[in-house]
């Protein structure tokens, strides 16, 4: 799976997207390293590399386990927080609120897609399949939340750098709570726990 647009915005690439009439919105890449989006398009990109890493490995068995295991956290909890914290503070700006709405219900679809995984084991019958899809649907409803919401997030007149924190704050205690360190240790992903 190509990390196209989230893993460019992570790296530094300023964040543009046009919204009606040709109005382009761009956020300095300083101070996007602590804002809200920055967090969220980190998650996206650290999401998306896990799915090309499931897709790089040949044979079934623990580490196939472990990636996806670590996939159901990782999107179940970075859902969480859009859910809680930044689409309420975001669909105040948006002319209209179907869109929060639509990736709500994605995030509900996502949730089911990643509570079979977590029943199922590598070598269970359309288990790669369910990964696979699971990660085409993700891919898609990232592209929706960078192109039609996080424009409008900047044009808000909010402090996207406490919001930021509170994102990260949650995160770190939904991971707690949900105890994934565990799980997490078993494979290395650079910049997961304070992302
Ligand atoms: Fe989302
Ligand atoms: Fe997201």
């Amino acid at each position: 799976m190509p990390i196209t647009k989230a893993s460019a915005l992570a790296n530094g690439a300023t964040h543009s997207s046009t919204i009606g009439n040709a109005r382009t919105l761009r956020a300095p890449p300083a101070r996007r390293r602590e804002d809200a989006l920055a967090v969220l398009v980190a998650d996206h990109a650290r999401i998306a590399q896990l799915f090309e890493r499931f897709d790089g490995l040949e044979s079934s068995g623990p580490r196939k386990a472990s990636i996806v295991l670590r996939l159901c956290d990782e999107i179940d909890v970075h859902s969480r927080i859009e859910e809680e914290i930044f689409y309420p503070s975001v669909r105040a700006a948006l002319a209209r609120d179907d869109v929060v709405d639509a990736a709500a219900v994605e995030h509900e679809t996502a949730r089911a897609m990643t509570g079979q995984l977590r029943l199922l084991r590598p070598g269970d019958l359309h288990y790669d399949a369910k990964v696979r899809v699971l990660g085409e649907y993700v891919r898609h409803h990232v592209e929706v939340e960078e192109d039609a919401i996080f424009p409008h997030a900047l044009a808000m007149d909010a402090d996207l750098v406490a919001l930021g924190r509170a994102l990260k704050a949650r995160r770190r205690q939904l991971h707690l709570a949900g105890g994934g360190r565990r799980r997490f240790a078993l494979i290395a992903c650079p910049g997961s726990a304070g992302a």
